[in-house]
């Protein structure tokens, strides 16, 4: 049986009260499966996502996670409540090392702290190796894979990804939206806002569109994948009827 375990309900949300950005937004975000939201520039991706980490008000509908209310959460508590949010740039300390960047965030982790650091370098080993490295001087995949690990760091449940593949190679993207496919096989929730919509729709479960400010359509994942009108408009058209 599926399980929603984040879902927005006709949620109106804006940077100024009179002009909301969503007019209305509804999507479910099954457990342990990725959710990934696509829709033109400026259509309101980041900010559902930053309205579901508390960085913009909702004014209107509610933010639900595993059926508790938590509409308008404090940002910082977002981290208590198992949910991770990766911002679509300046996701790094690039002053700092990797080592430092990830005992940022576990620096309330107690005595779980090393074993903690220990388990993120098992899981990224290139990160391990460069471990004493300025973050500033990753590869542009080297810092995303350092940004999810920052992510993991608190043992999410549910990771909220903002174009983790922007600027990246095609080679880079794909290593990075595998990396995100693994984690949902140790149960985490992925809600991913993705501009490589080709990929994401290969990648994904499950699929909404956004449309200035509203949802345009959604469906599982290869539907929309095979779906002539999305082929049209996002796909490339005839090339896709061709692959
Ligand atoms: N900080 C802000 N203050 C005011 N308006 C903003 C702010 N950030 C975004 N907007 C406006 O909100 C609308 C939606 O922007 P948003 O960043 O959510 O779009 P998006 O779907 O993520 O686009 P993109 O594909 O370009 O990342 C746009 O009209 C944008 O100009
Ligand atoms: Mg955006």
């Amino acid at each position: 049986m599926t399980e929603v375990a984040l879902q927005t309900r006709d949620i109106v949300a804006g940077y100024v009260p009179e002009l909301p950005v969503l007019k209305g937004v509804s999507v479910a975000a099954q457990a342990a499966k990725i959710t990934v939201i696509i829709g033109p520039n400026g259509a309101g991706k980041s900010t559902l996502i930053k309205a579901i980490a508390g960085l913009v008000r909702v004014t209107s509908g509610q933010v639900h996670l595993m059926g508790k209310d938590i509409t308008n959460p404090r940002p910082d508590q977002m981290g208590a409540h198992g949910v991770a949010y990766v911002p679509q740039s300046d996701n790094i300390f690039r002053s700092l090392t990797i080592r430092q960047n990830l005992e940022l965030l576990l620096r309330n982790a107690g005595a779980e702290r090393a074993a903690r650091l220990d388990a993120l370098f098992e899981q990224f080993p290139p990160l391990a190796q460069k471990q004493n490295q300025k973050a500033g001087a990753l590869s542009g995949g080297q810092r995303q894979f350092l940004a999810v690990a920052m992510a993991l760091a608190l043992n999410p449940s549910v990771i909220l990804m903002d174009e983790p593949s922007a600027g990246l190679s095609p080679k880079a993207a794909q290593e990075v939206l595998e990396h995100v496919r693994k984690l949902t096989e140790r149960g985490v929730t992925i809600i991913l806002v993705e501009q490589n919509v080709k990929q994401a729709l290969r990648l994904a479960d499950h699929c909404y569109i956004l449309a200035d400010g509203r949802n345009q359509l959604d469906g599982p994942a290869a539907d929309l994948l095979s779906d002539p009108v999305v082929g049209q408009i996002y796909l490339g058209g005839k090339r896709v009827a061709a692959t």
